[in-house]
């Protein structure tokens, strides 16, 4: 079965979380695009959606699913996403599609976080998709440094903006097998908004893709 096939099965097997009048977070990134297009079969049952980025907002819109701002909204009861890499334990790490920043905002304001992957994505420990670290512009140079200093090795992704108007860095490397403790040493170095380790809000249910059907992980 190809990969497409099961991050849409996984996608469609996030739906049977949605409960009536929910309003709920969405990811960002081709399975997501998956659950969004699942989303309009069930459409009546939504009061609204809280989009991970400008390009999730846009493809909801396009289905006539009403875009609601976290600001209103407050805590929400579940944020369905990706992930690049994907654990038994439910650690992630997220940001191939430079959204991380406010994928994890929205996944810290949900009650619960399904995380809808394809099986190449799970792993036992965290580390073979380089690490998306989103930096202030003008501090570039400066966490790159603090980085190599940590073992890694950054690269600009080149020709991004994320929507927040800052640059990525993608880091090969680092040592993750503490992927709670490295989550809060890197949020610590001046000029970083965040970076893609989702552990110490990590998915509460893995829906994986796989030749023979979803499996699914529940976590929490
Ligand atoms: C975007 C993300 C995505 O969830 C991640 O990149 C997975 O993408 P895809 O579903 O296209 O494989 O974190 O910032």
């Amino acid at each position: 079965m190809n990969q497409d096939r099961q991050k849409k099965e996984a996608a469609e097997a996030a739906l049977e979380f949605i409960s009536s009048g929910d309003v709920i977070g969405v990811g960002t990134g081709s399975t997501t695009n998956f659950f969004v297009d699942a989303l309009v079969g069930v459409k009546s049952k939504l009061d609204g959606a809280v989009p991970s980025s400008e390009a999730s907002a846009e493809r909801l819109r396009s289905v006539g699913i009403r875009v609601l701002d976290l600001n209103r909204t407050g805590d929400l009861p579940l944020y369905v996403d990706g992930a690049d890499e994907a654990t038994h334990s439910g650690y992630l790490i997220k940001g191939g599609g430079g959204a991380l920043t406010r994928e994890k905002i929205v996944a810290s304001a949900s009650r619960k976080f399904v995380c809808i992957v394809d099986h190449s994505k799970l792993s036992d420990v965290l580390g073979s998709f380089p690490l998306p670290v989103e930096v202030i512009p003008m501090a570039q140079g400066l966490v790159s440094r603090r980085l190599v200093g940590l073992g890694g090795t950054p690269v600009l992704r080149e020709s991004v903006e994320t929507d927040n108007g800052n640059v990525i860095l993608d880091v090969r490397n680092l040592n993750l097998v503490d992927p709670l403790q490295i989550e809060s040493d890197l949020n610590n170095i001046a000029g970083v908004v965040e970076n893609g380790i989702f552990a110490s809000r990590p998915a509460d249910v893995l829906l994986v893709g796989t030749d023979s059907g979803v499996r699914q992980l529940r976590l929490s």
